[in-house]
């Protein structure tokens, strides 16, 4: 991109149709605040500058990515509509001189590769504004696209501001747009709160720049999922599926094995290796790392910083958090293993509980390589079980803390 790009991502609003104390971005699709998906395609479409506008709860969204520290927030006191919202950015781009995308924080299943086509074909048409419109069968409930005669774009009418023929358009607005800074700014001081819902709508900028001669372009580049925005529970759990089904087609690609796909849960932070295979009634959350060859479940749940190396099996009904496991170990029934470093090699019998809880505070375990451990055992944290160790059936092994080995 010859021009420097930043991004303003909408994220102010309180959802009332989601029922919720949260605000809406922070909610999760596949282990992720739904906003996170939102910056991170901005991020892979090459944007640096990345704004977001704030409202509702906004300190609680803020501290959400207290971890990326080169987002800029900006904070919109009354929601007064996405015209406002961006209006209210105009210091925080003070001196920046581009492209600006506008995108709205509730749509997580924004891809890079259509905002990068947004941005391309704005630039090499060198239009005042660029956007991006889906085709629905049902449009329902989105703002529709109005072109003239020769298909030139001429403006977007909110459903509730559409004449009953505008409504049967099928062309939508599903808000992924990119301006020319300076004249997105210059046409937002024109807007007029002139609608049924009395909000300053960034839409009317494009009618304001069409009527001004200048180049509104309307690329027909979003496909329908991505068009989804997360308004209500159900659109989450919809969201949520799609993002799952993208998320395991990924891992199938490198050459993960995934039995039952509908009935198998992976956050979108887990990595997981070649020819494994995860069978079915599995649940991955979390930062989860696997290696290559492991076999995971049935019915396996597996949390926050599990890493098994190579050659891992995990079997049914076993939960592992935060627990590094070494190569060539089992686990294969009925086990919980929390906090704990276990070598290679390592057979922990059936039924196996990690007592990493005392009531008041986490302690962690190490088992060494080639260890047995026998069914039913109860390991009390902290504990350090050497390597090549035999521990009975049903034993009560206590750690340091008791003054037993
Ligand atoms: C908007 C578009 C509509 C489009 C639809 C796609 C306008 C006027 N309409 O409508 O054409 O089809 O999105 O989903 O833009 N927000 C703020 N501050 C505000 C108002 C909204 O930050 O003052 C944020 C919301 O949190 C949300 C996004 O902007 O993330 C979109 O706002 P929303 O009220 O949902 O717009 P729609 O009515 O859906
Ligand atoms: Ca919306």
């Amino acid at each position: 991109m010859a021009k420097p790009t930043a991004a303003i991502i909408l994220a102010a609003g309180k959802s009332t149709r989601m029922v919720t104390d949260m605000p809406k971005v922070l909610h999760e699709v596949c282990g992720r605040p739904m906003l996170a998906y939102v910056i991170d395609a901005c991020r892979a479409a090459g944007v640096k500058r990345i704004v977001c506008v704030v409202g509702y709860k906004k300190d609680d969204v803020i501290a959400a990515f207290k971890d990326e520290p080169d987002l800029s927030w900006v904070e919109q006191r009354e929601q007064k509509g996405t015209g406002h919202a961006v209006q209210v950015c105009r210091d925080a781009l003070e001196g920046f001189d581009g492209h600006v995308l506008v995108i709205a924080g509730d749509m997580p299943l924004v891809r890079a590769e259509t905002l990068d086509l947004l941005l391309k074909t704005h630039e090499r048409e060198t239009a005042a504004v660029t956007i991006g419109t889906g085709i629905l069968e049902d449009p329902t409930g989105y703002g529709r696209i109005i072109r003239d005669e020769y298909g030139n774009l001429q403006g977007i009418v909110e459903e509730t501001d559409c004449t009953p023929e505008q409504r049967k358009i099928k062309e939508i607005n599903p808000s992924y747009y990119c301006f020319d800074k300076k004249l997105l700014f210059t046409a937002l001081e024109e807007i007029k709160p002139d609608n049924v819902k009395g909000e300053y709508y960034l839409t009317d900028v494009l009618k304001i720049l069409a009527q001004r001669g200048l180049r509104a372009l309307a690329i027909r580049a979003v496909a329908p999922e991505e068009a989804m925005g997360v308004n209500s529970r159900e659109q989450l759990a919809e969201v949520g599926r799609i993002m799952q089904n993208r998320i395991q087609r990924n891992l199938m690609r490198n050459g993960v094995t995934i039995v039952d796909p509908p009935n198998t849960w992976i956050d979108i932070r887990a990595e997981i290796g070649q020819d494994t295979v995860i069978y079915p009634f599995t649940y991955i959350h979390g930062r989860v790392r696997i290696g290559r060859h492991c076999a995971v479940g049935p019915f396996a749940y597996l949390r926050e910083g599990t890493e098994l190396k190579d050659d891992v099996v995990v079997g049914v009904f076993t939960e592992i958090k935060n627990t590094g496991i070494g190569s060539g170990s089992r686990v294969r029934h009925l086990s919980y293993i929390g906090d704990a470093t276990i070598g290679e090699r390592v057979n922990i019998g059936a039924g196996t509980i990690f007592a990493n809880f005392d009531g008041r505070q986490i302690h962690r375990s190490v088992v060494g390589d080639e260890t047995y451990v026998g069914n039913g055992s109860i390991l009390v944290a902290p504990i350090t079980v050497p390597e090549k160790q035999h521990i009975a059936h049903g034993s009560v092994v206590r750690g340091e803390r008791d003054g037993k080995a």
